[in-house]
């Protein structure tokens, strides 16, 4: 990658194409894909465009504050760092470079159950407020022994996960013999020239990349063992219950990652959940799911302003997120474009990605007239048409 990559970077889409260019194809798509014919990863990113602007440019937009409050914690713009597994395959050290790349931006970075890290890693000064993402497992030790491990470490509010209990099948992976730890075959290696600078700076690291958080003392530390151990460790018979069991745990903030049905919002308030993310997993999980801003209008109204909606899935540009916090969300996660800034540049590359984001949110705000994000609402869109 040549030092120009700012410059060719110039959108999300482009940041895309430029982690394309640099990571081996099975990489690449491990990211990028989706499960099945990946609809719902399609429609995600598609559904944006049913949503029109209503521009009321008299109303005086010199000064923009993309500024918001979430559970006491002051953000300088409404996007988060959404939870991805082993992010350090796509940078060395790549979940510190991102939370370090958060924390200049003035937001908050969760860091997954999957990090290549381990969640006491996220501990210097220059890593700022943190989330930690966690699963329903059979022995539900596993997931109290997490969170107590989260609590001591500092970590600000907890994510249960609920949409991931069964693995969705994400078809590129099998097709490309993708496997954790990545192996690369002879058509693989002839794939790569052009990929020299993620071999040079990843065949090192590639020994070290594990699951940080599954490593106990006395048992197999290394990824293939702890892959497995994870997968038949999630347990598809979670429910409510193991919320309430979280909930008494938790000292702090508990949000729920992956609820689409209105019900489930409502059912949240009332286990005492302090916010929710309305998301498909970013259409790797069940295909043929709603997209994620299809859904959100339900999950706003049956939320009633009592808790914090937040939302993810297939947000490639500032003016998408706009949609998302006029219909009432409080924030936007995101999962891949982060990936791809990582891929291209380490911390310097998810900079630049928030940046890009940073700058979007504002010229569109100013193009609608709009100096705050809590003035969002509604009437800045143009009904949409029935899905
Ligand atoms: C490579 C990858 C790994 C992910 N790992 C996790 C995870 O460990 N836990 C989780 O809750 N979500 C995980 N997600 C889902 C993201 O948190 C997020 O919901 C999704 O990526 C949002 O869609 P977007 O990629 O279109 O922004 C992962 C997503 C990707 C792309």
């Amino acid at each position: 990658m040549g030092s120009d990559w700012k410059r060719k970077g110039f959108n999300i889409a482009q940041m895309r194409q430029l982690a394309e260019r640099t990571l081996p194809k099975p990489v690449f798509d491990f990211a990028d894909g989706g499960a099945e014919d990946e609809r719902t990863l399609r429609r995600n990113e598609d559904a944006f465009a049913d949503y029109q602007f209503r521009p009321q440019p008299l109303r005086g937009a010199e000064h923009i504050d993309l500024s918001i409050e979430l559970f006491g914690t002051h953000l300088s713009l409404p996007v988060i760092i959404g939870p991805t597994g082993l992010a350090g395959l796509f940078w060395p050290d790549g979940e510190r470079a991102t939370a370090r790349a958060a924390k200049h931006a003035g937001t908050i970075y969760c860091l997954s159950h999957g990090s290549v890290c381990r969640l006491e890693d996220l501990n210097s000064p220059e890593i700022g407020p943190r989330w930690m993402q966690v699963f329903i497992y059979k022995d539900r030790s596993f997931t109290i022994e997490l969170t107590e491990r989260a609590q001591a470490a500092g970590y600000h509010a907890l994510i249960l996960t609920v949409d991931n209990q069964y693995l969705g099948r994400r078809e590129r992976d099998l097709v490309n013999g993708f496997s954790i730890p990545p192996r690369f075959g002879i058509k693989d290696v002839i794939a790569m020239a052009g990929k020299s600078a993620w071999l040079r700076r990843m065949i090192p690291e590639l020994p070290r990349i594990t699951f940080g958080n599954y490593i106990r003392e006395g048992q197999a530390s290394d990824i293939k063992a702890l892959a497995g151990r994870m997968q038949s460790l999630l347990d598809p018979a979670m429910n409510w219950n193991d919320v309430d069991m979280l909930r008494k745990t938790w000292r702090g903030p508990l949000i729920i990652k992956g609820l689409l049905h209105p019900d489930d919002a409502r059912e949240a308030i009332k286990r005492g959940v302090d916010g929710i993310i309305v998301s498909n997993h970013g259409g790797r999980q069940l295909d043929g799911a709603i997209a994620a801003i299809d859904a959100l209008p339900a999950m706003i109204d049956a939320t009633d302003q009592k808790i914090p909606v937040m939302v993810d899935g297939g947000f490639r540009r500032g003016s998408d997120m706009i949609k998302a916090l006029a219909l009432g969300a409080r924030a936007c996660l995101i999962g891949r474009p982060h990936l791809w800034g990582v891929s291209t540049a380490g911390e310097e590359g998810v900079r630049h990605v928030l940046d890009l984001y940073r700058q979007e949110i504002t010229r569109t705000m100013g193009l609608l007239g709009v100096t705050r994000i809590a003035d969002l609402s509604p009437h800045v869109l143009v009904p949409r048409k029935a899905i």
